[in-house]
Order: structure tokens, then C-alpha cells, then sequence
């Protein structure tokens, strides 16, 4: 009995003791988040593992894992008719609202999850809510596109996915198919889906041949850009669940097919050193200069962090991270002025913060409207994670918020 009580203190002093992650104190419920965290390292931990035992690429181990525990089949309601196809060879998952008799066109969103181009489905159990919930409440068609993820594929296929699929759904017959209004199209995403979602915006509103376009974007705490690992934001939440500032470099380089060993070069800046800088770096390095584009509150007490000397070879080994398709902060402004208004979440926990908020200042420096939503308890995910091991409250809100933004503007 003695026995039975001490082990089970000790389990638990272990169990807090991994569970427990000093957090900043205006994160919103921080236990929830830390038990979150907690399973997410668990189960990197067993795909690092399994890795090293020679089953397979932790990747695919972590995907295995996620399909197991959250993936679930197309299942319709009274409200929402849901079916898993593809636009010219790319996989989704459709869901259309169901209004019997209705002959209305009805609004469209494409929709890109997140993921660091590496993990996740559209058919997730979150991905899945928010896609009802928006169907139901926006009564619309909402289309979940699942790109190809690394390590299968690497930039630009992800990209080239996601640009495909909406060409594809742009063409009048797809969206006579699904009673889509060709004037009520958007395209959104979060994190890394809305890296795609805001890269492919960018290119279709320079192609002539695409005669209908997205009428907004929505933008999720995105990722858009790759050479500033120190923004004030990477500075101040490297180490704040769920998304740890070495792991976004390391999704990077997955996404852009580096090789890991170049996750410490990128973690110094060491490819936007000051001895490295050819003329395209330069110009790029102007686009994510956050001493001009952030506001002083976001910036802070922050340095920018520029090494005098940094790794040669670097941008021939990885010429992508000058690609506007894989960085979109990195547009022109003359490409900047043709894309459609946008919403732009950022959270404030979340090393992604200053990458969203430097966009929405480089759009308004455009002249494009943008609706900045700014979260200042919100961390990375909040708004898709959601029903395990609880709802965050923020997540709730900035979901009603982005759909209330779709509701009034798409
Ligand atoms: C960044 O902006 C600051 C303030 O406007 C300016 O002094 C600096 O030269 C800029 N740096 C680059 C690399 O453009
Ligand atoms: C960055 O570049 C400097 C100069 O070449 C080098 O000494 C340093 O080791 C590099 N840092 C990393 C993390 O690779």
C-alpha cells in the first residue's frame, strides 16, 4: 500500500515535472497549453525514436500517429454534405452547406492547413470542425486542399499543389459544380497553409489567363519568410509551445529539402550576414527589416541580429529562400498592389507573430486593405486546436473573429 502510494507520487512528480514548461504569464490558460505541449513532445519524442530503431522517417511516424487519433472519414450532416475528391490530381475534402430548394450561388473558401509542409490532413478532426463550422455558418462551399508533404516532396511541389488545386477550382465549370459565386471566392490558410494560401494569391493576381480571381485572403498566423530567425517575435517566443523556434528552421528546411545540419546556421542568421550579401539579399533583407516595418510595441527592447561573417555557399545550396514562392514577404510592391484585401491573425506568444504583422504593414504600404486581428494571449494553433485536451477560450474567439471577418467581407 505504502509502496503503491510513493510510486504513484513519484509518477506524478515525473509526469509534472515533463509536463511542467515555464511559460509567459499573459499565455492563455497555461496548464491546458503545457499538457498540450506535453503530448506534442511525447509524441516527437516516439517519432525520433521509432526513427532510430529503423522503422521509418519520424515524419511519416508522426503522420502514422496523427491519422490514428484524428483522422475520420467524410461524414455528412442534415446541414453540411461533405465528400473527399480531387481538382486535377490534388486531394480535398469538400463541404458544402445544404440548403434544400435554395438556387443561390453560394460564397467559396479554399482552405490550406497547417502543418510546417510536413505534417497533418485537411481530414484532421480540427481541420475538419473548422470546415463544418464555416460551411454552416458562412453558407458556403468550403474546400480543404491536401497538398503533398515533405519528406515525399519539397518546394516547390507543395506550392505547385496548392496553385494547381485553385486553378483548377477557379474554372467555370468547377464552380457551376459546386454553386460557387465566381465573385464570392477566397482563399485562406494557417501557419504554413497560410504560407500557400498568400503565395498563391500573389500569383494568381499576376496571371492574366485566370480570368476569376480571390476576392480576399485570410491569413492565419502565417509563415512568410526565411531569413530572419531574430525577429523580435522568434527572440521572444523561441521557447513557448507549441511551436518552438527551432523546429519552425528545421520545417524550413524540410519544406525547402535542406539538410538539418543547417538548422544552427539558420538559428544565427549566418545566410544574411553582412559578408554575404549579393544584391538579391540585399533587396530581400529590405522586405524583413523589422527596425521599419514593426511598430515600437512589437519591437521592443529587441536587437536585429546581422553577423559580420556567415556561412558561404549558403544561397547556392538554397536558392528558395529568395523565392517569393516559398517567402511571400519577399514580394515586390508592384505585386503587392494587385492582390486582394486580407485578414491577418497574429498571436503574440508565437515566433510567427512579427512574420504576419510585417506583411500586413508591407500590404498597407501597398494600398491594399488589410484587417490586422491581433491576439495578445494567443500562442501558435490556438484556433484549430481545439476540442483535446480542452477548447482554449482564445481559440474559440479568433475562430468566431475569422469567420465573422469572412461573413462580413467575402
Ligand atoms: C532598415 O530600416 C532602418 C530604419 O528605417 C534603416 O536605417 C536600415 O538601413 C534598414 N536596413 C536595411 C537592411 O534595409
Ligand atoms: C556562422 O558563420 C561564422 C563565420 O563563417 C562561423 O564561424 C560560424 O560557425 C557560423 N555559425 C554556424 C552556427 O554555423
Amino acid at each position: 500500500m505504502r509502496a503503491a502510494v510513493v510510486a504513484s507520487l513519484l509518477l506524478s512528480a515525473a509526469a509534472s515535472y515533463y509536463i511542467y514548461q515555464p511559460l509567459p504569464g499573459a499565455v492563455a490558460e497555461p496548464w491546458k497549453l503545457m499538457l498540450l505541449d506535453a503530448v506534442f513532445r511525447a509524441m516527437f519524442r516516439v517519432s525520433h525514436f521509432a526513427q532510430d530503431l529503423g522503422l521509418g522517417h519520424h515524419l511519416h511516424v508522426l503522420n502514422y500517429m496523427v491519422t490514428l487519433i484524428e483522422v475520420r472519414g467524410p461524414q455528412s450532416s442534415e446541414t453540411v454534405r461533405v465528400t473527399d475528391t480531387s481538382f486535377d490530381g490534388v486531394q480535398a475534402r469538400v463541404f458544402e452547406s445544404v440548403t434544400p430548394g435554395s438556387r443561390r450561388l453560394k460564397r467559396g473558401v479554399i482552405y490550406f492547413h497547417g502543418g510546417g509542409w510536413a505534417l497533418g490532413t485537411g481530414r484532421m478532426r480540427s481541420y475538419d470542425l473548422l470546415c463544418r463550422t464555416m460551411a454552416e455558418e458562412l453558407d458556403a462551399v468550403i474546400i480543404s486542399v491536401d497538398y503533398r508533404l515533405a519528406p515525399e516532396v519539397h518546394f516547390p511541389e507543395p506550392y505547385n499543389d496548392a496553385l494547381r488545386a485553385c486553378r483548377h477550382i477557379l474554372r467555370a465549370e468547377v464552380l457551376a459544380l459546386y454553386s460557387m459565386d465566381p465573385e464570392r471566392v477566397a482563399v485562406s490558410g494557417d501557419s504554413a497553409g497560410g504560407n500557400l494560401a498568400a503565395a498563391v494569391a500573389q500569383q494568381l493576381a499576376l496571371d492574366k489567363s485566370v480570368s476569376v480571381g480571390f476576392k480576399v485572403q485570410a491569413l492565419v498566423y502565417p509563415v512568410l519568410q526565411a531569413l530572419d530567425f531574430n525577429t523580435p517575435s522568434y527572440q521572444q517566443n523561441g521557447n513557448v509551445p507549441i511551436l518552438y523556434r527551432t523546429n519552425m528552421a528545421r520545417f524550413w528546411l524540410e519544406y525547402l529539402s535542406g539538410d538539418m545540419d543547417l538548422v544552427p546556421l539558420l538559428l544565427a542568421n549566418n545566410h544574411t550576414a553582412v559578408d554575404q550579401s549579393q544584391e538579391a539579399m540585399s533587396a530581400a533583407k529590405a522586405k524583413t527589416n523589422w527596425t521599419a516595418l514593426l511598430a515600437p510595441a512589437f519591437q521592443k527592447h529587441y536587437k536585429p541580429v546581422v553577423p559580420g561573417l556567415g556561412s558561404p555557399g549558403l544561397l547556392e545550396q538554397l536558392p528558395a529562400l529568395l523565392d517569393v514562392r516559398a517567402a511571400p514577404l519577399l514580394a515586390e510592391k508592384e505585386v503587392l498592389k494587385l492582390v486582394p484585401p486580407a485578414y491577418i491573425m497574429t498571436c503574440e506568444h508565437d515566433v510567427l507573430r512579427d512574420d504576419g504583422l510585417m506583411y500586413a504593414q508591407r500590404l498597407e504600404e501597398a494600398g491594399v486593405t488589410v484587417t490586422s486581428d491581433h491576439y495578445a494571449e494567443g500562442f501558435h494553433g490556438c484556433m484549430v486546436f481545439g476540442f483535446w485536451p480542452a477548447r482554449f477560450s482564445v481559440g474559440t474567439r479568433s475562430m468566431t473573429n475569422y469567420i465573422r471577418w469572412l461573413e462580413q467581407n467575402l
